[in-house]
Formats: structure tokens, C-alpha cells, sequence
């Protein structure tokens, strides 16, 4: 019988690559050939490269690794992330362990439609245009099911509005922006509701007599957000109000928002790339939904409630992704990491990644709050500044060593550090104290 994910995730990080791959075949997560495939390195072939973008000459590799821990509503999750940073996966599993451990994380999408806009650029009388327009709206939104959006329509989804806005030129007149609101069911839906949104353009010129100037989709799409949402018990009231205070910080002052949601981002954007979503739209929409009221804001709101000892964080943005169509259904690691997370729906997808954003932005806050971000962040950094640095195989256990031993005494480190360790032991000084070292 196939083991627990949370039996295989005890000490998951302290396993060697092949034992990591060996512990989620023993959970059913892989088979034995998606094993063989990661180990050879996943997608070498740059035939399918070629497919996806133009004038292909490789491929670029970012590792893969398993956010542990995650339980969101009830069901245990291994998420893979694909990303460049270090500690970005550490962080995220060690803060959804206590997450598990302490409180809970649920989840709801709200809203299913994503946005199509038809511009008019100047339009001469808007009341007149909007009456018009939606005169034949019910029409409209036939025509774009029955010729476009007929595979959606059959799935549940399609067309389902179509509404008209007045935004103002600022030169005393308005163009009319029409939305066309559509369900595209477990497709992001980018490149059919552009059809949708380039076919109907022919139609409202002819009911309205006005120019339609250009047609597509929206990336904010206030219609269809995900909401995720983490509470804690029993939460010492010191650290509670510090992490209520530092999300005041970033929901009051846009220059911390920017930083914070970096932090969320750090947890959206790794399982967008290995999904094959498209992290540029999802981010721009994340952006814009944060802007709403004018100020651009943090992403995510963290309150304590002393009485109850109780922390809850609240995230709330769009996060429109897809689990078919697009690169996510061609790319085979992206199809391996939509199988690792065993999702039914692109809801279901959208409702892990608001999770995992928030649980991110948890730890980025508890710990600039408490021993700051340099002491865990760097200790795994330490690989990179040896590595950048031009140690050996054989030369990194030393240079680590007395890297974290330099980080322990100054609580900083740097790239000079590791190029003088590195000079030390070439030197023949390898038994040279760390002060030495640690001039910079
Ligand atoms: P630690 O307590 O030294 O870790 O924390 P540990 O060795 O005791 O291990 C505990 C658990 O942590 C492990 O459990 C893992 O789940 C995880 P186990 O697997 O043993 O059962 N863990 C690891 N997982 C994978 N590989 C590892 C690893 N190490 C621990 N090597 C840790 C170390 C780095 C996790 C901690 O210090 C930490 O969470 N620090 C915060 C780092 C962080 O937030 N990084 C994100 C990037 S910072 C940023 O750019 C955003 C920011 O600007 C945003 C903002 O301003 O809001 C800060």
C-alpha cells in the first residue's frame, strides 16, 4: 500500500535526490519512469522547444524541488516549485509543517468568469452606444458561443455576459470598453477569449455604427479570484502583533506592499513555472487587483486576535491558471507536476498556489520580525557564494564550513568571504581562523 505523504515527508529534505525520488514513487506521487525521467534531467529534446517560442538554441534549466508539509483543505499536497532562488522551498515547507501542526489552511475560488475587453476609442454619444450594445447582447453572447466558444459551452463554460463601461479619455470625452465575460473552465482561457473578443468586433460595429480600435483579454480579473486563507493557534501574543505590525507595514505603504508581494510571489511563481502557467499574466493581474483602490497594496493581510491567541492571514487575488491547453498540457514536466499535485481543476490549482503564497509571505514576516531574513536565508546561500567563488568538488565541504562558521560570529556573509576561504585553503592555510577570513 502506498505510503502517506506526510510518513515520506518526516526528514524529506535531509535525503539524498535518488532517496527523495525513491520516497515519492513509495507514496504513489511518481512512477518509476517519471523518476528515470527527472533523474536524467527532465526535457533534453529541443524539438518541442522549437514548437513553443522562435529561433530556439536550447533549453534553460531550473531546478525543480517538493514544498513538504502542505495540508490545504484536508488533503495533503507534494507541490512541486521550480525555481532559482535558495531557501524558497525550505521555508515554505517548514512553515506549512507548523501551519499543519497549529492551525489549518483553507481555500475557495469566488467568481468563475475572466474578462475580454473591445475597446472604441471615441465613441459620439455613449448612453446611445450602450443602449444599442446591449440591446443585443443576448445575441451577441449566441453568436460567440455558437461560433467560437462552442468547446467551452460544451464543458459547462462559454459566454455567459457581456458588459459595457464608460472610461474617461481625459480630454473631456469617454471611450466605451466593452467586457465580454466568459468561463473557460480549466483552460486559462487567453487565447480563446480573444477569438471571442476579435470575432464579436464585426457584429458591434455593425449594431452601434462605432469603431472598434483593438480587442483582448484582461489580466485583472477581478471576476474570478482565489482566496486563501491560514489561522494559527495558540499564537504567543509578542510574535502575533509583531506579524500584524509588519503586514499594517506593507498594506500601508506601497514601498513595503512591492517587497511583500515579492514574498508571496516567491511562493506563486515557482508552481506557475512548473505547471507551464503563465507567471507574467497571473503576476500583472496580482498587481492591478492590489492597486484597486489607488494605492497599491500588500497582497495578503496577517491580523492577531489576542484574546483567542489566534493568527489568520488572508490572501485574495486573481490566479487564473490552467491544467489544460497551452504549454501546460505539451510540456512533459509540466504535465508531471500537474500529476504530482493530483489536481482535478484549474481551481483546485489556483487554490493551492494562493496557499502556498501565503504560507511564504507567513515566514517572510515571522522572520524579519524575529532573527531577520539574513540567518536562514544565507545559511542555505552558502552553496551558491562557494560555488560562485570557484571552489571544487572536493574543496566545498571545507569552504562551506567555515562559511556558516563566519555567518554564526558576524551574522553576515558575502561572496569576498567565500574568495578568501577559497584563497586560505589553496594556500595551504586550511587550518587559518575564521577571524582571518572574515575580514570583509
Ligand atoms: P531551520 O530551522 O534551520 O531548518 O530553518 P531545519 O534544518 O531545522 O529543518 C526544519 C524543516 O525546514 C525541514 O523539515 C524542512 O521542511 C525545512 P525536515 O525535512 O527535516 O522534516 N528545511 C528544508 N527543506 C529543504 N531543504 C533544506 C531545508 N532546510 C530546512 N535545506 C530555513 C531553515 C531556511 C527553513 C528557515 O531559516 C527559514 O524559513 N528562513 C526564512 C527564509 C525565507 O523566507 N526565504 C524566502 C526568500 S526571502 C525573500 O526574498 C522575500 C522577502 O524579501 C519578502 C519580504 O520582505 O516579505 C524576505
Amino acid at each position: 500500500m502506498a505510503k502517506e505523504l506526510s510518513e515520506i515527508f518526516k526528514g524529506f529534505s535531509k535525503l539524498t535526490r535518488e532517496e527523495r525520488l525513491d520516497a515519492l514513487m513509495e507514496a504513489g506521487v511518481l512512477q518509476p519512469s517519471d523518476a528515470e525521467y527527472l533523474s536524467k534531467g527532465g526535457m533534453r529534446d529541443t524539438t518541442l522547444g522549437e514548437k513553443f517560442i522562435e529561433n530556439v538554441v536550447g533549453w534553460f534549466q531550473i531546478p525543480m524541488g517538493i514544498a513538504t508539509n502542505f495540508k490545504i483543505d484536508g488533503k495533503d499536497y507534494a507541490i512541486p516549485m521550480a525555481v532559482e532562488e535558495t531557501s524558497i522551498v525550505a521555508a515554505a515547507s517548514k512553515t506549512a509543517k507548523w501551519v499543519r501542526e497549529a492551525g489549518e489552511i483553507t481555500t475557495e475560488v469566488v467568481g468563475e468568469d475572466i474578462i475580454g475587453q473591445i475597446q472604441c476609442a471615441k465613441v459620439q454619444d455613449f448612453l446611445k452606444f450602450e443602449k444599442d450594445l446591449l440591446s443585443q447582447k443576448n445575441y451577441l453572447i449566441e453568436i460567440a458561443n455558437k461560433e467560437v466558444a462552442f468547446g467551452l459551452v460544451r464543458r459547462g463554460g462559454g459566454v455567459r455576459d457581456i458588459t459595457v463601461r464608460r472610461v474617461p479619455r481625459g480630454d473631456g470625452s469617454d471611450m466605451a470598453v466593452i467586457h465580454i465575460l466568459m468561463n473557460p473552465c480549466d483552460a486559462m482561457g487567453a487565447n480563446i477569449i480573444n477569438q471571442v473578443c476579435e470575432f464579436l468586433k464585426e457584429p458591434i460595429e455593425s449594431f452601434t455604427g462605432e469603431k472598434v480600435t483593438m480587442c483582448i483579454l484582461s489580466n485583472l480579473v477581478d471576476t474570478k479570484v482565489t482566496r486563501a486563507k491560514v489561522t494559527l493557534q495558540n499564537i504567543d501574543p509578542e510574535m502575533g502583533f509583531k506579524i500584524q505590525e509588519a503586514s499594517l507595514f506593507a498594506w500601508c505603504d506601497p514601498y513595503r506592499a512591492a517587497t511583500n508581494n515579492k514574498g508571496v510571489l516567491n511562493g506563486v511563481d515557482p508552481i506557475l513555472i512548473a505547471t507551464g502557467n503563465d507567471w507574467r499574466a497571473v503576476e500583472a493581474g496580482i498587481h492591478a487587483y492590489v492597486a484597486r483602490d489607488g494605492q497599491y497594496r500588500s497582497v495578503t493581510r496577517w491580523t492577531y486576535d489576542e484574546t483567542r491567541r489566534v493568527l489568520t492571514g488572508i490572501f485574495e487575488a486573481p490566479l487564473i491558471v490552467g491544467t489544460v491547453g497551452g504549454v501546460t498540457a505539451l510540456h512533459p514536466t509540466a504535465q508531471l507536476a500537474l500529476k504530482m499535485l493530483g489536481v482535478q481543476s484549474a481551481a483546485e490549482l489556483s487554490r493551492i498556489i494562493a496557499a502556498v503564497g501565503l504560507v511564504q509571505n507567513l515566514v517572510a514576516l515571522k522572520a524579519l520580525t524575529t532573527v531577520g531574513i539574513i540567518e536562514g536565508h544565507m545559511k542555505l546561500h552558502i552553496k551558491n557564494l562557494t560555488l560562485g567563488a570557484g571552489a571544487t568538488e572536493k574543496e566545498v565541504p571545507y569552504v562551506v564550513k567555515k562559511l556558516e562558521e563566519i555567518l554564526a560570529i558576524r551574522k553576515r556573509i558575502s561572496l569576498s568571504n567565500a574568495i578568501d576561504v577559497l584563497k586560505e585553503l589553496r594556500a595551504g592555510d586550511g587550518n587559518a581562523p575564521v577571524s582571518s577570513s572574515a575580514k570583509h
